[in-house]
């Protein structure tokens, strides 16, 4: 199994089961089975509002000794309505004890949006907190005291551009341990990926086969599919495996994290296998040639006329 050394010291293994979407009933099992194929990292969040299931199968693989606790590297995500106290040290609470655990290995603050608390998805304007009321410096000052508190091991962030990345950086005094974000073939975050390398900030690759969310509707409006490319489709008829594989090989052999999501136990034991395959150098080139600008989470659910935010300020372009 691979892993990173983040900034902070401490070791991410750099394939983890993601398991937004992945039902309770379900991801209890995902979970298990996951720990019993290899899998040592396991990406959660509060709003995915299956943290206690994933705490169930994490506690199933630990007392079958499949695993012990410290060997897991358990991510959650401070949702977008706990930007500020009491909401921040409660909703952390609810993910170590829905979890489980007395301590996260890594806690992220999901998006640089906040909301009114109690509102976990705004439709009106006056449901969102500015960036001047809610300032990410101040949110990243609570992250800093939680894992001075030993709540959590190491701090990071997630969809964040370059300048919020500095903006955190240049306010704060530790700096982010990870930045995840969208990251595949058709949207491979070049620029990003060597901004948060000049801070020694990997990259935590998501939907890195393009997303569980509304594939459906996507392809009604004519989204290309990276699963389909046919590029990657030939590379994975060479080696004899699936296009997934193929995708998380590239993402590990860049030298991102990556965590796809999968509920079913033969695509997880597939998607872990896939962290110890070799792309030829040309192989890495001809996917890299692959990108298009395209995001499938794009943001604009945040943005608009009845929001605070718009594109430009929170892509940074
Ligand atoms: N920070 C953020 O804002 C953010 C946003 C999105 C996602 N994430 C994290 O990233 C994780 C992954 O992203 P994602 O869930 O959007 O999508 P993804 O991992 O790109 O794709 C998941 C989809 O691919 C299918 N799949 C998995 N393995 C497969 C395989 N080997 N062959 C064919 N299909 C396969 C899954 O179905 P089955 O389950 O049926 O296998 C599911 O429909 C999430 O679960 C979450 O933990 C974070």
């Amino acid at each position: 199994m691979k892993t990173l050394t983040l900034n902070d010291g401490h070791c991410i293994p750099q394939v983890g089961l993601g398991t937004w979407q992945s039902q309770p009933g379900e991801v209890e099992r995902a979970v298990t089975h996951a720990l019993e194929v290899g899998y040592r990292h396991i990406d959660c969040a509060w709003i995915y509002g299956n943290e206690k299931e994933v705490g169930v199968g994490l506690k199933e693989a630990i007392d079958r000794g499949v695993c012990r606790r410290d060997e897991v590297f358990i991510t959650s995500k401070l949702w977008n309505n706990a930007h500020g106290e009491p909401q921040f040290t409660r909703s952390l609470d609810e993910s170590l004890k829905g979890l489980g655990i007395e301590q996260l290995d890594l806690y992220l603050i999901h998006w640089p949006v906040a909301f009114v608390g109690k509102v976990t998805m705004p439709k009106k304007f006056d449901q969102y907190l500015s960036r001047e009321q809610s300032p990410l410096p101040d949110t990243w000052a609570l992250m800093e005291a939680a894992q001075q508190a030993g709540k959590v091991r190491s701090i990071g962030v997630s969809n964040f551009a370059a300048h919020h990345i500095e903006e955190v950086i240049g306010n704060g005094t530790v700096p982010p341990a990870v930045n995840q974000v969208e990251c595949h073939p058709y949207f491979s975050q070049r620029p990003l990926l060597d901004a948060c390398a000049r801070h020694n900030i990997p990259l935590t690759a998501y939907s890195p086969l393009g997303s569980s969310d509304a594939s459906g509707k996507r392809a009604a409006k004519g989204i290309a599919s990276v699963m389909a490319d046919p590029v990657v489709l030939g590379i994975a008829e060479t080696h004899g495996c699936s296009v997934a594989q193929i995708l998380i090989a590239w993402a590990v052999q860049r030298g991102t994290i990556v965590i796809p999501k999968s509920a079913n136990p033969e695509r997880i034991a597939q998607n872990f296998a896939a962290g110890e395959m070799e792309l030829a150098a040309l192989e890495m080139q001809a996917i890299d040639n692959l990108e298009r600008g395209l995001r499938y989470i794009d943001g604009t659910f945040f943005c608009g006329d009845n929001s605070p935010y718009d594109l430009a300020e929170l892509w940074g372009n």
